[in-house]
């Protein structure tokens, strides 16, 4: 059988991981965490003591490293850092090395491999643009910042992680601008997505609304 590709693209706090998880486990398909392999790298790179902003160094440290995802978790070097990866300076690192070409040419090569097994969600930031352009249906998520910031705040809560709202909302920001400026596969609306505005929808009214948009993309 022909394997599916659904991309769901959004910036930070969107509602993507949440609805992609759960749009997978409706449709029987597997859930591919994007920014878990980039947040998982960006772990090793903070491990290897290498700077960041040295995309070639990066890159080597990656390649190097054994990053893979296995029902929901994420490995490094055989070791599961699913936790670790959740941090707000995980985060900022992985947006961080996220801005070299060789880098994102190394996950992408990973994320394409992963597809090729099975029919898949894909959720990220250039899935749709970049690492499956031909996928069988695209959709971006977006939201207000401040709305993007009050979820992530909470998701931080509900995890007994005691952050300041306005630094959540601060470092959302640089993010937003990190990944929407970077030169090499910036934050955008991939060609031929669905726009969804997720603001005042709940999760599970963006659930439905995409299992319709994908039963019909996969009928035509
Ligand atoms: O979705 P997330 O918050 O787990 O992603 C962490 C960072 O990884 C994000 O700020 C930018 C980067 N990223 C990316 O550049 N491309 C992707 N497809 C996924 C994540």
């Amino acid at each position: 059988m022909k394997h599916r590709i659904i991309t769901i693209d959004g910036p930070a706090g969107s509602g993507k991981s949440t609805v992609a998880r759960e749009v997978a486990r409706r449709l029987g398909f597997t859930y591919l965490d994007t920014g878990a392999l980039y947040r998982a790298a960006a772990l090793a790179v903070i491990s290897s003591g290498v700077d960041a902003r040295d995309g070639v160094a990066c890159a080597s440290v990656i390649d190097k490293a054994e990053i893979s995802l296995h029902e929901d978790k994420v490995y490094l070097d055989g070791r599961d850092v699913s936790s670790d990866i959740r941090s707000p300076g995980v985060a900022e690192a992985a947006s961080a090395i996220a801005v070299h070409a060789d880098v994102r040419k190394r996950l992408t090569a990973l994320q394409r491999e992963l597809a090729d097994r099975e029919s898949i969600v894909a959720e990220g930031r250039d899935t749709g643009s970049v690492v499956f352009p031909g996928a069988d249906l695209k959709i971006f998520l977006d939201a207000d910042i401040a709305e993007r910031a009050r979820r992530r705040h909470a998701e931080f809560a509900r995890k007994g992680m005691d952050a300041d709202p306005s630094e959540v909302f601060e470092s959302m920001r640089r993010r937003d601008e990190q990944d929407g400026s970077r030169r090499h596969s910036p934050l955008r609306v991939p060609e031929n997505a669905f726009v969804v505005d997720t603001t005042h929808l709940t999760q599970e009214e963006v659930v439905v609304k995409i299992l319709s948009m994908v039963r019909q993309a996969l009928a035509d």
